[in-house]
């Protein structure tokens, strides 16, 4: 099914009367939906029931597509009999419910470079300063280890949402295992640009809205046996097997059922899934390749009255985003939008201890830190919106 964009052709009113074609540059966001996410939705609607609860056709024809999203989203992230795909709203659901799946005693292991999503769901905490390259991430994550006595779970993001970097995951899985613990890797922004697996990462969690399906679930595949001795993340039904006359008699399911409490989002599953078997048999390295293209197209092409952040250096690998200190980051996003009928984020983008390391703020305040401004992209993405909003830029 197709990658195409749906609304690629949206037209925004300029307070010229300029009538133009909305530049969507906030994809790290909310990407677009793509062709195949709603037309998998579209032909489900008239089919639509009850998952896992009925025996009419659309129950059965809606627990049928379920597991069957469900089967697709394995083989996206290469998961095997060990590990278990579980569905959630989003990264942050999936990453709280990892943490509360945790083994007592767990010591989680992150850098103050994430995302507050993978940040702050996290018990035990030995939070490390966001290291200024690869070698360093690694050196202080093996000090980490070692000081740990404890099992511990290392989490990391694949791919920042600030500065699009990408973080070294497979060094950081062998680190990891090395001394025994897993590792967790926010994928959020790297899943809808790079292919991603279960091969290093011990759990992955990612986002639909992302992904450019966006009708509300998410993701966490990972390694069962944590799963399945944790409490159930929902309690309820569809999480319990059994449950007797008293309070404490009951008996909860396995597998992804025991996280997935109440009747599960299939329209969102399923759009995910339409997304992930496109990608599966999509030319990536062709994908890559274009959007690399844009990147560079938009990196040089910025004026010199900005700065781009990066944490490990401009020459180190990233996605499609570009976060740049401008004087006035959330007034220029609305010259952008009012003006030139282009989205992109100002901000701190929910990573507020990154971006003050960014821009150099040392007060250690929220408040105070203008924040920055982002340019991210993907799917169907365009030279015109890429020079658009340099032409933009350099009016101002
Ligand atoms: N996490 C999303 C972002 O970075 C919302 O904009």
């Amino acid at each position: 099914m197709s990658l195409d964009i749906v609304g690629d052709d949206l037209k925004v009113e300029l307070p010229t009367g300029e009538s133009v074609r909305f530049a969507h540059l906030d994809y790290a966001a909310s990407a677009p939906c793509v062709a195949a996410a709603a037309q998998a939705v579209g032909e489900l609607l008239p089919r639509y029931g009850s998952v896992h609860r009925g025996t009419g056709v659309r129950s059965s024809a809606s627990t049928i597509a379920y597991e069957l999203a469900r089967d697709v989203v394995a083989e996206f992230v290469g998961a095997g009999p060990e590990h278990e795909v579980i569905f959630t709203r989003n990264t942050t659901d999936a990453l709280n419910l990892l943490a509360r799946a945790l083994p007592e005693g767990t010591v989680t292991i992150v850098f103050d470079g994430e995302h507050h999503a993978n940040l702050l769901p996290w018990p035990n905490q030995l939070r490390l300063p966001a290291p200024g390259s690869p070698a360093e991430a690694l050196e202080s994550l093996e000090e980490a280890l070692e000081r740990t006595g404890n099992p511990a779970l290392v989490t990391v993001t694949g791919a920042s949402n600030v500065t699009g970097e990408l973080w070294p995951i497979t060094e950081i899985a062998a680190l990891a295992h090395r001394y025994g613990a897993r590792l967790a890797v926010d994928a959020a922004q790297l899943a809808p640009h790079r292919p991603v697996g279960l091969a290093d990462a011990d759990y992955l969690a990612f986002s639909g809205h992302k992904l450019y399906a966006p009708f509300g679930a998410g993701v966490l595949a990972g390694r069962s046996d944590w799963l399945d001795a944790a409490e159930p993340y929902l309690r309820g039904g569809g999480a319990s097997a059994a449950v007797g006359d008293h309070p404490g008699d009951l008996e909860w399911a396995t597998g992804p059922a025991r996280h997935e409490g109440g009747t599960p989002n299939l329209l969102g599953a399923v759009a995910i899934a339409a997304v992930c078997a496109a990608l599966i048999t999509a030319d990536r390295d062709a994908l890559h390749a274009e959007e690399q293209r844009l990147l560079k197209r938009l990196r040089d092409g910025l004026p010199d009255t900005v700065r781009e952040v990066s944490l490990f250096g401009p020459d180190h690998p990233r996605v499609g985003i570009v976060s740049i200190a401008v004087d006035d980051p959330a007034g220029t996003a609305q010259r952008l939008a009012r003006d030139h009928g282009i989205g992109v984020r100002a901000g701190q983008f929910c990573a507020h201890p990154l971006v003050r390391r960014l821009t150099g703020d040392a007060t250690g305040s929220c408040a105070t830190t203008p924040g920055l401004l982002r340019i991210s992209f993907g799917l169907g993405s365009t030279d015109d919106d890429i020079d658009r909003v340099l032409a933009a830029l350099r009016s101002y």
